[in-house]
């Protein structure tokens, strides 16, 4: 901790920003923006997505420079020309994307930035073990030697949670860091969180999860499209109001009314278990009119028999039979082809390709199919320009404009992109992966009512979610994973909150 900070109880805030404004070309992305943080509290930013929450963290932290404004530390104005200015008085971030050097190893990654000749004499085993150290300090089963391109994404934000927490903190800003960890990894981050806090160290948080943010936060901060609205005592405020000032308009049903019509049994899987052995003898079946839900923890195998029905995780043994065919050799450019489109959870590595605009990427995966058009060059350009707007505008884009790099858009918006790439195909059978990760109330709306369209259509859908309302309000038919094995086929009013828990967490695999 730093000096002098346990026994300062001041009136003036930790930090306060006055008049922030940004403006990034053709967007302002926050418009004279206050916000101050106190000593010992969690202040959780909440908005849609594209809101300005990550600009303005951005700012605290020093990874970019307002257009107009102050910020104030301890009462005295500061500029923050870079972020190491601003971890100097002990400012650090663990930002949405990412910010480690895949190629380095993790302890190598937990010193980068240590200023020079701290650690210079350190020789390498000495430097393992002081990350290990760090990681054993925080309850994080982690190897400091792996290099990070062979960890996985959940692993990666663990690292980027140690970076920060191995430094002197006074104010730290986390940027919907629960977003891929499992439930005991945010439990030991939500301590170490509530620890920070009482060394009063001040805390922003970003995360559009309700519970959450009901659970850890002091105060709640609203911004709505690069304005500030309100800022609340989070106990005194429910879920409703909250929603309100979010979007500006009452939402009164997150979930539709789906009606289902199951027939027939467009694939079904026998037996199968992967080359990796983290799926085990797993048979499932999936019908047209049906949304079936994958639940299970992370890591118990839901989202791999899907990912190997599509072709991207390798099978031992077993049978895939679609449409009454069986398949030998399961690729995902033969998959799509017959009409069965997997919507992976990580846009950045497998969904998007973030150079490119919105237009190319949602037009993608349909150029086979444009290709085959008999319209000129022109005309095909102009579909193309056509399909991708309307995509855009029916998933609410914000802003709606196609021609951006995807790089640019908040990441909400950009996994409204990948969703909005799904479109494009004639698609019997879809597989959602985590559809909603990081995407705000009124979005997550649009996506369950166009699931439900879907299915209403006549589609087979799948939906693998952590989130358990999903699962419980979505689906008519829902299978239970636990730790590669399936557990449960639960049906309609057996789909409760109980019988899925029970398995999520049953003790033995047979
Ligand atoms: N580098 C950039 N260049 C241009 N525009 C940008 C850039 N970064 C952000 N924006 C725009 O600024 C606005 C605010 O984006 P920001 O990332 O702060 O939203 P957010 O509230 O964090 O959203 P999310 O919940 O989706 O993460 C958006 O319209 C976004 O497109
Ligand atoms: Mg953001």
């Amino acid at each position: 901790m730093q000096e002098g900070l346990n026994n300062t109880a001041s009136e003036t805030p930790l930090l306060k920003l006055e008049n922030i404004s940004k403006r990034f070309p053709g967007v302002s992305a926050l418009y004279r923006v206050d916000f101050d943080l106190r000593e010992g509290e969690v202040h959780v930013l909440f908005g849609e997505n594209g809101a300005g929450k990550s600009t303005l963290i951005n700012i605290v932290a020093g990874a970019l420079r307002p257009t107009a404004g102050r910020i104030l530390y301890r009462g005295k104005e500061m500029y923050f020309p870079n972020v190491h200015s601003a971890r100097k008085i002990g400012v650090h971030a663990v930002f949405q994307e990412f910010s480690l050097i895949p190629q380095l190893t993790v302890t190598q990654n937990l010193f980068l930035g240590v200023e020079k000749g701290r650690y210079g004499f350190l020789e390498k085993k000495k430097m393992h073990q002081q990350a290990q150290e760090i990681l054993d300090r925080l309850g994080f089963e982690l190897d400091p030697r792996k290099k990070i391109i062979y960890l996985t994404r959940a692993e990666q934000q663990m690292v980027e949670i140690a970076k920060v927490f191995g430094a002197d903190l006074s104010v730290l800003i986390l940027d919907e860091p629960t977003a891929s960890l499992t439930e005991k990894e945010t439990e030991r981050l939500f301590a170490l969180i509530a620890q920070a806090r009482n060394n009063n160290v001040g805390i922003i948080y970003i995360t559009h999860r309700m519970g959450e943010l009901k659970r850890i936060s002091d105060r709640i901060t609203i911004l709505r499209d690069g304005h500030y609205i309100a800022t609340v005592k989070t106990d005194n405020v429910t879920d409703n109001e909250l929603v309100e000032l979010m979007t500006g308009r009452v939402i009164d049903q997150i979930f539709p009314t789906i009606e289902y019509n199951p027939t027939e049994t467009i694939l079904s899987v026998h037996d199968i278990t992967t080359a990796d052995n983290s799926v085990n003898n797993v048979s499932v079946e999936f019908k047209k009119g049906e949304i079936v839900g994958m639940a299970g923890l992370v890591g118990s195998g839901k989202s791999k028999v899907m990912r190997a029905c599509f072709g991207i995780e390798d099978i031992k043994s077993g049978k895939i039979i679609f449409e009454g065919n069986e398949l030998t050799h399961v690729t995902p450019a033969k998959m799509l082809d017959m009409g069965m489109f997997y919507i992976p959870p990580d846009r950045r590595n497998e969904g998007l390709v973030m150079m490119r605009n919105v237009r190319e990427n949602i037009t993608l995966a349909a150029l086979p199919l444009l290709k085959l058009s008999l319209y000129s060059m022109f005309l095909k350009r102009k579909n193309e320009r056509e399909l991708a707007l309307d995509l855009s505008q029916r998933l609410n884009l914000q802003p709606l404009k196609t021609e951006r790099s995807v790089d640019l858009f908040s990441g909400g918006n950009q996994q409204k992109a990948l969703l909005a790439k799904v479109l494009t195909r004639n698609t019997k059978l879809f597989i959602f992966d985590e559809p909603t990760v990081g995407v705000d109330v009124g979005t997550r709306v649009a996506i369950y009512e166009f699931l439900a369209e879907l299915c209403q259509q006549g589609a087979a859908i799948v939906l693998i979610s952590s989130d358990l309302p999903e699962i419980l309000n979505l689906t008519n038919r829902a299978y239970v994973f636990y730790r590669g094995y399936l557990r449960a086929e639960l049906r309609d009013e057996e789909i409760t909150e109980q019988n899925v828990l029970f398995h999520f967490f049953e003790q033995e695999a047979a």
